[in-house]
């Protein structure tokens, strides 16, 4: 080809949580029967809407107005009625020309990053979530900029590393924060989200708060929003159905823009994105019309009640579990449904293995574990010893080796199994080669 046509992004598009599916598929071709624990579908692992929620969908599919478009930025009631409900909180108002409907926050983080300018960067944590790290590298042509989230914390951010970054980087125009967060589990508590609103504020950068598990808070974390410590600065959340109704498949999400009216640039990139929308003309309609009628039912709260404390129960359980482990860091989540476990400085090694009895999937791994991260050849020997599939730690744009495994079996037996199953295999892991 005359051009080199491939963006200088490009090989930064990666997302392991499906591409380990890849892997797992062959070893289910080989015999292994592989017991999903890397995507954070609740559906796909058995939960049912209840029924209310899925009548008022019914009711939508025999109203004509579904299947038309919408407008670009979303049905207006339905902005509207959620302007109110982020209002109520008493915090930074916004109306309903602050917010803008995507089809998922998977689309909204792709536009959020594909049309910043292509010099102006925004740190995230690390590990990242790789939809946001991925987008961030590919659009700036770099690696993406992270700060550490701190095991040793809870897997809270280190601030002064943070600030540092942002100080002597003067191309850093945005601070992403994952609250509750993905891959740990970490809720922020008010005081740490002032400090990165206030960093934010001296350093004159935008804040991104993706809040996308906001309703599923438990074991005692408070609930704080971006908009409850915004203040002034420009910001914007994200936020969705895909995990709270839970209903992924809808892809509906949307954001929540604070402060656009105070800074001129700021509202340009926020116009930049709704012209980005309207190029396609609006996003999914029909989840759209659902919102007002599921959330707000007086049934919706107790939904999300029942499910935090589902969660609740199950993060716990597979804490208890997993804790006991030597040679393995676990914290124990209060938010979103999954479970960071990282390893030991220096406990992996080239040679650990585990016992795995089909020959034709010993042979498999064996020739897919030369020069891969040291967490990755772990996953990969679970997977065919235990047929767990879960997901390295260094697919979240990680130094610390370990992985992310979700808490959404809905088979509690089974759960307790993986769970088990893991508390097994590591030590086995470890010990195989020291
Ligand atoms: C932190 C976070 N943000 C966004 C998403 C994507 O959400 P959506 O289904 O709306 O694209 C996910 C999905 O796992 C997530 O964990």
């Amino acid at each position: 080809m005359r051009r080199n046509v491939v963006h200088e992004g490009a090989e930064q598009l990666t997302y392991e949580i499906r591409e380990i599916v890849a892997f797992a598929n062959e070893l289910g071709k080989l015999g292994v029967d592989i017991i999903w624990e890397n995507i954070g579908d609740p559906i796909h692992k058995g939960e049912m809407l209840p029924d209310w929620i899925k009548q008022v969908v019914t009711d939508l599919v025999a109203d004509d107005r579904s299947y038309g478009y919408v407008a670009t930025q979303g049905v207006p009631e339905t902005r509207e009625f959620l302007a109110a409900r982020t209002n109520a909180r008493g915090g930074c108002q916004i109306g309903r020309d602050d917010i803008v409907f995507f089809n998922g926050l998977g689309d909204a983080v792709a536009k959020i990053f594909g049309f910043l300018k292509r010099e102006a960067r925004v740190i995230g944590p690390s590990p990242a979530y790789s939809t946001h790290s991925s987008a961030e590298a590919a659009h700036s042509g770099y690696e993406h900029l992270t700060y550490e989230l701190d095991p040793d914390r809870g897997w809270l951010p280190d601030l002064d590393d943070l600030e540092l970054k942002i100080r002597y980087n003067d191309s850093i125009a945005g601070l992403l924060v994952i609250n509750p967060d993905n891959p740990t589990g970490t809720v922020y508590p008010r005081k740490v989200l002032e400090n990165m609103v206030d960093i934010a504020r001296r350093h004159d950068v935008f804040v991104i708060a993706d809040e996308i598990y906001t309703e599923l808070v438990y074991n005692g974390a408070a609930r704080v929003c971006l908009n409850d410590v915004i203040g002034d600065q420009p910001g914007i959340s994200l936020r969705g159905i895909s995990k709270e109704w839970p209903w992924p498949g809808s892809r509906c999400g949307w954001i929540e823009v604070f402060n656009q009216d105070r800074n001129e640039t700021f509202k340009k990139y926020i116009r930049s994105l709704i012209n980005a929308k309207m190029l396609e003309v609006c996003s999914t309609s029909l989840p759209q019309f659902a919102i007002p009628s599921v959330m707000g039912d007086p049934r919706y709260a107790d939904h999300l009640d029942a499910r935090r404390k589902v969660f609740e129960r199950r993060v716990n359980e597979a804490w208890e579990i997993l804790s006991t482990v030597e040679g393995i860091y676990v914290s124990r989540p209060q938010g979103a449904f999954y479970m960071a476990v990282v390893f030991g400085d220096g406990l992996l090694n080239d040679r650990q293995t585990l016992p795995i009895e089909n020959p034709k999937v010993q042979e498999y791994i064996e020739e897919r574990v030369r020069d891969v991260d040291a967490d990755k050849r772990f996953v990969y020997y679970l997977m065919g010893a235990t047929g767990v599939c879960v997901v390295p730690m260094t697919g979240f744009y990680c130094e610390k080796r370990g992985f992310r495994v979700t808490l959404l079996e809905t088979d509690d037996e089974k759960r307790r199994r993986t769970m088990q199953a893991l508390a097994g295999a590591i030590p086995q892991y470890l010990e195989s080669a020291r």
